[in-house]
């Protein structure tokens, strides 16, 4: 199947009103990724090698938003939205380039997996003309209906367009089909749109084809296949069942979720074997994680590569740029950003290191900050390895601080420490004999005089 070349068509010039936003439906994310890049990455999967996207409401912010998940995709502007069979034709010029296989998929269905548009795909192979994509719903209502006639396809009607018997069959048009290129425009354009809707409907391909003697066939898929994606319940609902796959996918290849139903990933979450992730962890996008590490609970990860056997968290914060090298630790509410974790040092406590460099075996102390910006511009704080830092110091960057330097504890350093050198930059401890309790008894008196004063 392979040598045959595919294009895919992906409907989104729908309104969807019902999303209730400013921004175009199939942009809304799914772990991360607007759902129509799913869309995308499973036509390519699927071994589609050209794309079409069909756009209608907000263009300009389609395009712009397609140049990073699709920099390949032609874009059709349909300028009226009269029905799935017009809207597949705004992409005619694409089309009428000759592709062996039409794929027509939909920006707003965003679960639909490769294998069910390869099997489809297979079909053309084997010599059909159409090969529709068919689901069995729980409920079948509002979903067109596949009218089977001796084991053959004959007609795709719409809910609106069944009769009452039709409407008892439980077969039903995922709405996704894969169309032989050299029948798909003849038979798009003899679609009309005399139906309940007076739209131009893609299904009707079906009954066109059939009535011509061609082989037209369904193939049946899962129903997550099909879930179509119309408001902000539907699009939570899509990306629980992403969520689940993928956490299901993580533990088939190796990785421990504790309570898997806590963790969240991205789509482009990398994570390796004998890894363990506590329960509440989130992963934005550009997360990659070796084999072996620790996430403990409630941690928060983006853009950040973990090393294998590394320790984050409980409670931690990666920022895009964190780098953890082998071994390294980072513990409890700690903040990294922008920031290289040497092999084996340690970021324990409640620390903030942004724009740095912690060299390999270094000891942050608790309450650590690398003070990297200046309101205006951010600087490189450098920590040579085997370090010690005291807790709460105040690392004022740039600076550096050399290979096994030690800071004393509450340190403000603004000047970089050379190798081996010990630095404290902070007041000289003075202590008072005696002068402790003074100080309480003449606060005692005050107040009581106070009291008094009121009283009075
Ligand atoms: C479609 C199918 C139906 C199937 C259902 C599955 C048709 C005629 N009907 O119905 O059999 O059971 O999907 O969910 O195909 N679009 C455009 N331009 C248009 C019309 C639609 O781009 O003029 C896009 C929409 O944005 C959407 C997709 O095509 O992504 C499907 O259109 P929609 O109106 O949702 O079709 P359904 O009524 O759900
Ligand atoms: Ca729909």
């Amino acid at each position: 199947m392979s040598q045959r070349s595919c294009l895919s068509v992906i409907l989104a010039a729908g309104e969807g009103t019902r999303m209730k936003s400013a921004m175009p439906k199939v942009l809304h994310a799914i772990a991360g990724l607007p759902m129509v890049a799913h869309v995308v990455k499973a036509a390519e999967a699927a071994g589609a090698t050209g794309l079409a996207l069909v756009i209608g409401h907000g263009a300009d912010e389609m395009r712009k938003a397609a140049q990073k998940f699709a920099p390949k995709a032609d874009t059709f502007v349909q300028e009226k939205r009269l029905g799935t069979a017009h809207a597949v034709l705004a992409a005619r010029e694409a089309i009428s380039k000759g592709y062996d296989d039409i794929l027509v998929m939909f920006g707003d269905t965003p679960l639909i997996d490769a294998q069910a548009l390869a099997a489809a795909r297979q079909k053309l192979a084997e010599g059909a003309a159409v090969a529709v994509i068919g689901f069995r719903p729980p409920n079948p209502a509002g979903y067109g209906r596949l009218i089977e006639k001796g084991g053959r396809l004959v007609a795709i009607r719409e809910e609106k367009d069944c009769s009452d018997e039709e409407k008892k069959i439980g077969f039903c048009n995922a709405g996704m089909m894969a169309v032989a290129g050299k029948h798909a425009l003849r038979l798009l354009d003899k679609v009309g749109n005399k139906n309940a809707k007076g739209e131009f409907y893609l299904t009707d391909i079906v009954e066109i084809a059939s009535a011509e003697g061609l082989d037209v066939v369904a193939t049946e898929a899962s129903f997550e296949n099909a879930l179509g994606i119309n408001n902000r319940a539907e699009l939570a609902e899509a990306e629980a069942i992403w969520q689940a796959r993928r956490r299901r996918e993580a533990m088939l290849s190796g990785v421990t979720l504790i309570a898997p139903e806590t963790v969240y990933f991205s789509h482009d979450t990398e994570i390796g074997a004998d890894t363990i992730v506590e329960p509440n962890v989130w992963f934005g996008p550009g997360v990659r994680i070796a084999s072996g590490a620790k996430i403990h609970a409630f941690s928060h990860i983006e853009g950040a590569t973990i090393a294998s056997n590394c320790d984050v968290g409980p409670f931690a914060r990666l920022r895009p740029g964190a780098d953890l090298r082998h071994k390294a630790k980072v513990g409890n509410f700690c903040e990294v950003k922008q920031a290289t974790i040497e092999e084996g040092a340690k970021v324990n406590h409640l620390t903030y290191i942004g724009d740095a460099r912690v060299g390999a075996a270094a000891n942050i102390g608790a309450g650590t900050i690398t003070c990297n910006y200046d309101g205006y511009s951010k600087f490189f704080t450098d920590i040579g390895e085997g370090a010690f830092v005291g807790s709460n110091s105040a690392l004022v960057a740039p600076v550096s601080i050399g290979k096994g330097g030690y800071i004393g504890s509450g340190s403000v350093i603004t000047e970089s420490v050379p190798d081996d050198a010990l630095a404290f930059g902070r007041a000289r401890q003075k202590t008072i004999p005696g002068k402790g309790k003074e100080l309480r008894e003449r606060f005692a008196s005050a107040a009581a005089a106070r009291k008094k004063a009121a009283a009075e």
